[in-house]
């Protein structure tokens, strides 16, 4: 029996070298990166099961890269997401996020908050981004919550907490060649099938989607149970 894909997460890796081979600036990279997250998330809300996608955008650990690079990250996010609000309506996208934003500028934290509001009526497809997310960081944080609130830690209970109270994932697909997760989802992975392509993410395309996802269709997940 072939899988269903209702959730789809990417980790968005190889930009930086993508520019370096180019003889460009890294964040050159970064910029062809997110026309990328544009034309997947299209092909994810025109697929007929894809409800949910996950993109990595900004790890907890990637304040630590070059401020020059991080202030540019945080800017083309902004810019993006505003010029990003026609697409949106145009896929029927809904935007969501995942990751402790309050990291962020007031102003970056506004742009979210209203890209949020504005297409929560959307329903081809959830679009989360991950920003200044960690999955220790998320775990850690729920569980917290249970202890302070004296209620008892279960799956079911910290599942729910947690702040991605979306399906489990089905599969994952990492780009570049890197084959590690990086401090992404952990929880929400743990029956995951994954995918590692050495496609740089700026030269990712839907075609290579469409072929891990024919590939995926045909795994067969067993959940732990035998065949
Ligand atoms: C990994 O490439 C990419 C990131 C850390 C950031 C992801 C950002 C984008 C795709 C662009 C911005 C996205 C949006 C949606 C505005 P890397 O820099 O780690 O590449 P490298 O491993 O080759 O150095």
């Amino acid at each position: 029996m072939k899988n269903k894909l209702t959730h789809l997460a990417i980790i968005m890796d190889g930009n930086g070298r993508w520019a370096k081979e180019r003889g460009h600036i890294r964040t050159k990279g970064h910029e062809k990166g997110a026309d990328v997250t544009r034309n997947i998330t299209q092909y994810c809300a025109e697929h007929p099961t894809i409800e949910t996608v996950t993109f990595y955008a900004f790890s907890t650990e990637n304040w630590k890269r070059p401020k020059y690079e991080v202030n540019f990250l945080m800017k083309l996010l902004n810019a993006w997401l505003l010029n990003e609000l026609d697409t949106y309506h145009k896929f029927g996208a809904k935007f969501e996020t995942v990751g402790d934003i309050e990291g962020f500028s007031p102003k970056l934290q506004e742009t979210i908050a209203y890209i949020k509001r504005e297409t929560a009526h959307h329903t081809n497809v959830t679009q989360i981004l991950a920003l200044n997310y960690g999955a220790r960081d998320e775990i850690a944080k729920a569980a917290s919550r249970l202890a302070n609130r004296d209620e008892e830690i279960t799956e079911d209970s910290l599942g729910a907490e947690l702040n991605t109270p979306y399906r489990d994932i089905d599969l994952m697909v990492r780009t570049s060649g890197e084959q590690r997760l990086s401090n992404f989802l952990l929880w929400q992975l743990s029956y995951s099938e994954f995918y590692f392509t050495d496609t740089l993410w700026p030269d990712f395309t839907p075609e290579e989607l469409e072929d891990i996802i024919d590939q995926y269709l045909h795994r067969e997940r067993r959940f732990g149970a035998v065949s």
